[in-house]
């Protein structure tokens, strides 16, 4: 198997690589990666079997060339921050949407399998007490720039499929977290602010839920439906993860060894979405897959850890995000 994996720099898309490598020892890995303020060579770096192509998904001929000489295509590259997409929505446009129509006509043209990487913020929002979780059958009701690229993408995919017959596969997944994420994400964030001497800060009143899953647990779910997925579905990837940003923030804390109060309220995030679940029953009924990573506070704790180890690779992030935030005001 020759796997070309976009955005294969990324966070989720450099787990998923190192994650191939060691489960499917035999394949070739081709990361096809822009290398934009949020990918970094070193992420899949001096790894056997994957090469790096250092090129953008809108630029036709490049993307063209990577697509005819892979088996399959596995698409994560995107511009993935909320807090971005508000103050600068064109490469959200650019990339999301473009981009993955670029993908989806080299794929048509050279007839390969693909599968898109897509989020649960597609769906909109769940009210705190509500007992629905999402599923493929939600409506698409998106909040913000990012996800409403994002959705636009997934309809992109599904015209492909029915129009031209590609040969795809979609997943939603819900927030990841794990080593090698940006610092300007919502717990790599508030790590670093801590090693850094200063404080997490919270949006709003820090009542907004997000259901995490270890990025490990995203990896394998998206192998399972890469070689078992039935094409033209849609699968959920969640690992039934629920918990407050303020619970984040003062499980971290602890972890930290500060006062469980020690964060700021700052200003929130204009149309913060509220709740987001998953309910990943089709991927476990369908394809027997199941999280390994259940016990959020460990994993939290390895990733605490993870960044407490690896300085040099965030440090060189960290000045730039916290400058843009300040122009955020958050
Ligand atoms: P990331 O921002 O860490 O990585 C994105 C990667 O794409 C980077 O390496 C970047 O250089 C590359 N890229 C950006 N624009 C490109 C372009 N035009 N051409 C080629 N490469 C380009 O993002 P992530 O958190 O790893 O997310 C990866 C995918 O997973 C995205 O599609 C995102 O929507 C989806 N997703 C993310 C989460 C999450 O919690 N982070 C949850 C569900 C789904
Ligand atoms: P984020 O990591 O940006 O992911 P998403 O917007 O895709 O869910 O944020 C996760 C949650 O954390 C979201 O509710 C916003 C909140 N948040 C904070 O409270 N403080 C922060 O510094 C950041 C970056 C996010």
């Amino acid at each position: 198997m020759r796997l070309l994996v976009t955005g294969g720099a990324g966070f989720i898309g450099s787990n998923f690589v190192r994650h191939v490598q060691r489960e499917r020892p035999g394949w070739e890995i081709v990361v096809y990666d822009l290398l934009t303020y949020a990918g970094d060579r070193r992420n899949v770096e001096g790894l056997d079997r994957v090469s790096l192509v250092v090129a953008d998904i809108c630029e036709p001929r490049a993307l063209d060339e990577a697509v005819a000489g892979a088996d399959a295509v596995v698409h994560f590259a995107a511009e993935s921050h909320n807090d971005n997409s508000l103050h600068s929505p064109l490469p959200f446009v650019q990339t999301n949407v473009v981009g993955t129509y670029h993908v989806l006509e080299a794929v048509r043209r050279h007839g390969r399998r693909l599968h898109h990487i897509s989020t649960d913020e597609v769906y909109g929002d769940l009210a705190l007490e509500d007992p629905a979780r999402f599923t493929p059958e939600t409506p698409y009701n998106p909040s913000s720039p990012y996800s409403s690229t994002k959705a636009g993408s997934d309809l992109l995919v599904r015209a492909w499929v029915r129009s031209f017959g590609v040969q795809a596969t979609i997943s939603n997944c819900s927030n990841n977290y794990g080593p090698y994420q940006h610092v300007e994400k919502f717990i790599p964030r508030q790590i670093t602010e801590v090693l850094s001497g200063r404080r997490p800060k919270l949006y709003g009143s820090g009542a907004n839920v997000r259901d995490w899953i270890h990025t490990e647990d995203h990896s394998s779910g998206v192998l399972a439906i890469l070689e078992r997925g039935r094409i033209g579905e849609t699968y959920l990837i969640g690992a039934d993860g629920e918990c407050s940003n303020r619970r984040v923030v003062e499980l971290l804390l602890g972890l930290m060894g500060r006062p469980a109060d020690d964060y700021e309220l700052v200003d929130d995030r204009p149309g913060h979405d509220l709740r987001y679940a998953i309910d990943a029953s089709k991927l476990r009924d369908e394809l027997g897959w199941r999280p390994r990573y259940g016990d959020f506070e460990r994993g939290l704790a390895d990733t605490v850890a993870w960044y407490r180890e690896n300085r040099d690779w965030w440090e060189p992030q960290k000045a730039e995000t916290e400058a843009r935030y300040e122009v955020l005001g958050r």
